[in-house]
């Protein structure tokens, strides 16, 4: 595909910043960042959400208005934005006897980024699960030449939902998306601990 032009996609993503936020931080966590996404993964699943190959109400609608030199504009400029960090996930104490969520020390919030760092550094050789760190990089920066979009700093929240997306079914947009083998063997524990690893790299 052509090169966009980001200082055209800038005045283009005005209507994406009610969700996507300022320069693509959205500050909203089942909203995914934008900012310093690769131009390459933000024009496929724009596609993808045009052509309805990837599934979401909101999307849709927004997709189906970009012509391709909009999509390619609109990515060249989140390409080119920052992306801000995340601060490290607030324990929840819930002491509410009544309700069956477990209480979640701060103690409890190590062990989970450990046991994210540990997956995403490694993977799980005997359960076939790839170590994420193989093609999303050292840093979450991912790898734009291999098409492998960058994970860095984007919300927990998203993160999650987007892989059970993939584990479900839900989201699959090529006929071969390796992301649903990966999350179809892993368990939601294991989703939620690397998703907030992730959140915070
Ligand atoms: C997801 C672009 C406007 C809500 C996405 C993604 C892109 C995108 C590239 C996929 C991100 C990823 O895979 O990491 C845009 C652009 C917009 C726009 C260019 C403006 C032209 C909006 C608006 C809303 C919205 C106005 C809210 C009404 C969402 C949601 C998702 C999403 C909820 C996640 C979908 C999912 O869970 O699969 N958007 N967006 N977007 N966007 Fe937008
Ligand atoms: C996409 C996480 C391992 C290749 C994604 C996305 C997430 C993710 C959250 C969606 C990004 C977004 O919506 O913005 C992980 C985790 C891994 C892992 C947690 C380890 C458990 C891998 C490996 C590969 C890979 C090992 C390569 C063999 C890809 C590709 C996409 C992707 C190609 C884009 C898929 C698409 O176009 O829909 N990954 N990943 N990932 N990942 Fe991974």
């Amino acid at each position: 595909m052509a090169e966009g032009n980001g200082s055209a996609g800038a005045e283009k993503s005005a209507t994406c910043v009610s969700c996507h936020g300022e320069h693509g931080n959205s500050m909203v966590a089942t909203f995914p960042k934008l900012a310093q996404q690769h131009a390459t993964y933000l024009e496929k699943q724009l596609l993808a959400f045009k052509n309805g190959t990837r599934k979401d109400p909101m999307m849709a609608t927004i997709a189906k208005g970009l012509s391709e030199k909009d999509i390619l504009d609109i990515a060249a400029y989140y390409e080119e934005q920052k992306i801000s960090a995340n601060a490290l996930p607030k324990p929840e104490p819930d002491d509410d006897e009544d309700d069956d969520i477990p209480a979640q020390t701060e103690a409890d919030i190590q062990k989970m980024l450990s046991q994210g760092a540990d997956l995403y550094r490694n993977g799980d050789i005997a359960r076939e699960v790839s170590a994420c760190i193989a093609c999303h990089g050292p840093t979450a920066e991912g790898n734009k030449p291999a098409g492998f979009p960058s994970l860095k700093s984007q919300h927990a929240d998203y993160l999650i939902k987007t892989l059970t997306d993939f584990k479900n079914g839900n989201r699959s947009n090529n006929p071969d998306n390796m992301m649903v083998m990966i999350a179809k063997k892993m368990t939601l524990d294991e989703i939620k601990a690397v998703a907030y690893r992730i959140s915070v790299m």
